[in-house]
């Protein structure tokens, strides 16, 4: 495989994490970005310092908006060439009940959550010819909790289009998704948000980054495996203990 990775939403946080993983492997990455101009650059200097003897190329797009969405793969093949990994993780995370959602709400959250997604897999699936594809889910998906409810469906709609591509895009394209539960706390949050949380779940324990990269290995390295979701949430999508 072409060790070129698109990831999505990479500046910061879980993307970031990805990035660094991905490139500590040998991956050039396609850095791409919307308003994190500052952390995109910091994050592109970090890498081609660690490994000079591959490329990571900044890409700034705006995922609500579908032009743009459009135009991301085909300015990373034209920079970078022919990609062999996409990583769709960028998200948007708004708290609403379905009765408080607006029709504007809803479309940031499909737009983003869904519709790039939906957009970058199909454009792959044309251009790159063969490769493989993670959609970034959430455990949420399992339950029907409407505090997120908006995020929920654009999530739960996320996976049900991650296996209708991955049986239409095979055999030359792989799809699978990775569910995360208690990863990071929101910005605004410290993790004591995310200890509060954890009592309630299998594994009592928020899960960190590491079992995101652990089950990116395991996609990448099993090329049997598509169509497939990875729940790394401590056992959350059982339900909670109490
Ligand atoms: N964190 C968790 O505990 C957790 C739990 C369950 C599932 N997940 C899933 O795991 C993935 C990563 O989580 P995260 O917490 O790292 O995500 P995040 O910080 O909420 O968002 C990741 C990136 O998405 C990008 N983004 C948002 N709106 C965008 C837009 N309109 N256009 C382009 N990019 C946009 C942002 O890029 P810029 O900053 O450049 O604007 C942001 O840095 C997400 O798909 C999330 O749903 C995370």
């Amino acid at each position: 495989m072409i060790k070129t990775a698109l990831i999505t939403g990479a500046a910061k946080r879980v993307g970031k994490a990805i990035s660094i993983h991905l490139a500590s492997r040998g991956w050039n990455i396609a850095i791409h970005y919307n308003s994190s101009d500052f952390d995109a650059r910091k994050l592109q200097e970090e890498l081609s310092r660690d490994f000079p003897e591959q490329q990571f190329e900044l890409f700034k797009a705006d995922l609500s908006q579908a032009d743009e969405v459009e135009s991301l793969l085909p300015a990373v093949f034209d920079t970078l060439g022919n990609p062999g990994l996409l990583v769709n993780n960028a998200s948007v995370f708004e708290r609403s009940f379905l009765g408080q959602t607006t029709t504007e709400l809803l479309d940031r959250q499909m737009n983003v959550n869904f519709r790039a997604p939906f957009i970058l897999t199909r454009n792959f699936a044309k251009m790159a010819k063969s490769g493989l594809v993670i959609n970034f889910v959430d455990t949420r998906i399992v339950n029907n909790q409407s505090g997120f409810a908006a995020y929920s469906l654009s999530k739960k709609t996320l996976w049900e289009m991650t296996k209708m591509a991955a049986l239409e895009f095979g055999p030359n394209i792989r799809i699978n998704a990775i569910a995360p539960g208690l990863t990071l706390p929101p910005e605004e949050k410290g993790e004591d948000y995310l200890l509060k949380l954890a009592g309630d779940i299998a594994m009592k324990r928020p899960g960190g980054l590491d079992p995101i990269l652990k089950s990116m290995d395991f996609i990448l390295e099993n090329d049997y495996l598509t169509g497939q979701l990875l729940f790394c949430d401590g056992g959350e999508n059982l339900g909670l203990a109490n």
